[in-house]
């Protein structure tokens, strides 16, 4: 059975971009893969943060990921600093990744576009994530678009090793692992201005209650094109259409899709239907988060059993990698 592993930051909620990008995914493809889910403590280091936040934003991403239906008895879910072969391979791929190669990369250029001290965490982030991935030797990786550029470094960190050290196996030690996007590979934040983020404030988070996201919904972002109620609009230029196309059944995307073109609805009454598109979608989740929050014992068990599962095969890769190279 091939495998897949992803990971996702605990910087902040679970939001509607983090779940349509990567973990509804994950939640399909952990039936059909051999399936590690990774919550990336060491990763969300490299900015400045309160550690008593970390550990709440931890636990609170595991409960998020469990409600959304990430099964513990069909995948495994843990914390990346639970299992220490990912810091210990970060470092022996640094030795292998070129530096220019770092410092093109797009997500590294924003964070550190307004900064005058740069630390190197910053600069070397992509590495620890390739080392998640090659740590497990996946193939796959359910990702957001995004995190595309990520995935390429991490091909090119695999060649070079398995170049360095693997010359002689026809398959190559470590995979050139490759991404699997969703068709809604990237959502806009409310704004309609840049990506949902954690970090610009503009996202619906998956445990939010109805009335907050109506809140968000109300003055969100629609078809310039539409300043008037009698104004009709293009749904393919409005975000919240896609919104639509990821909460809605079919019929209703087609009816909202009408009346925006023929101005028969007003935006508000598209934003309405949305909203109830996404409690129905929504509501569930939220139900399961308030069970599984008040379990704090199966969410420790979980990620526990979790940790076990990535430490054998981790271990059993670090075995094999040191071996390659001439380590102790
Ligand atoms: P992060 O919150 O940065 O750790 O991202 C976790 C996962 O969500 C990654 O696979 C990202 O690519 C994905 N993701 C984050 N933001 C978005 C977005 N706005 N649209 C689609 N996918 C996203
Ligand atoms: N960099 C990813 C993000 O911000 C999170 C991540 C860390 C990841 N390690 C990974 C994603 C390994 C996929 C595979 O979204």
């Amino acid at each position: 059975m091939s495998r897949i592993f992803s990971g996702i930051q605990p910087s902040g909620a679970l939001h509607i971009g983090n779940y349509l990008g990567a973990v509804e995914n994950w939640v399909e493809l952990q039936h059909k893969y051999d399936s590690f889910f990774c919550i990336v403590d060491y990763h969300a280091i490299t900015v400045p943060y309160e550690p008593a936040d970390l550990v709440a934003r931890t636990r609170d991403m595991a409960v998020s990921l469990l409600a959304a239906g990430i099964d513990p008895s069909k995948s495994s879910l843990f914390v990346q600093s639970m299992v220490p072969e990912h810091t210990e391979l970060a470092w022996i791929l640094n030795t292998v990744t070129p530096l220019g190669e770092l410092e093109r990369q797009t997500q590294f250029k924003e964070k550190t576009a307004k900064d005058e001290s740069i630390l190197a965490g910053i600069l070397n982030y992509p590495v620890l994530q390739a080392a998640d991935i090659l740590l497990y030797k996946a193939d796959l990786v359910p990702v957001g678009e995004d995190q595309v550029q990520h995935l390429e470094l991490s091909r090119e960190v695999s060649r070079r090793w398995n170049a360095k050290f693997d010359s002689n196996s026809a398959e190559g030690f470590f995979p050139e692992p490759k991404p699997l996007l969703t068709p809604t590979r990237r959502i806009m934040g409310l704004d309609g201005q840049a990506k949902m983020s954690k970090s610009l404030g503009n996202t619906i988070d998956l445990l939010e209650e109805p009335a907050q996201i109506w809140e968000k919904l109300r003055p969100a972002m629609t078809d310039p094109a539409r300043k008037r109620r009698e104004d009709p609009g293009t749904p393919e230029v409005c975000n919240i259409y896609s919104l639509h196309r990821a909460f809605s059944p079919p019929d209703l995307v087609e009816t909202v899709a009408v009346n925006c073109r023929t101005a028969g609805w007003g935006c508000i009454d598209c934003k309405k239907a949305l909203a109830q598109s996404m409690e129905n979608d929504l509501a569930p989740i939220r139900e399961r988060a308030k069970e599984i929050t008040a379990n704090p014992k199966m969410v420790a068990a979980a990620l526990d059993a979790g940790a076990g599962k990535a430490r054998g095969v981790a271990q059993a890769t670090m075995k094999e990698v040191k071996q390659k190279m001439g380590l102790a």
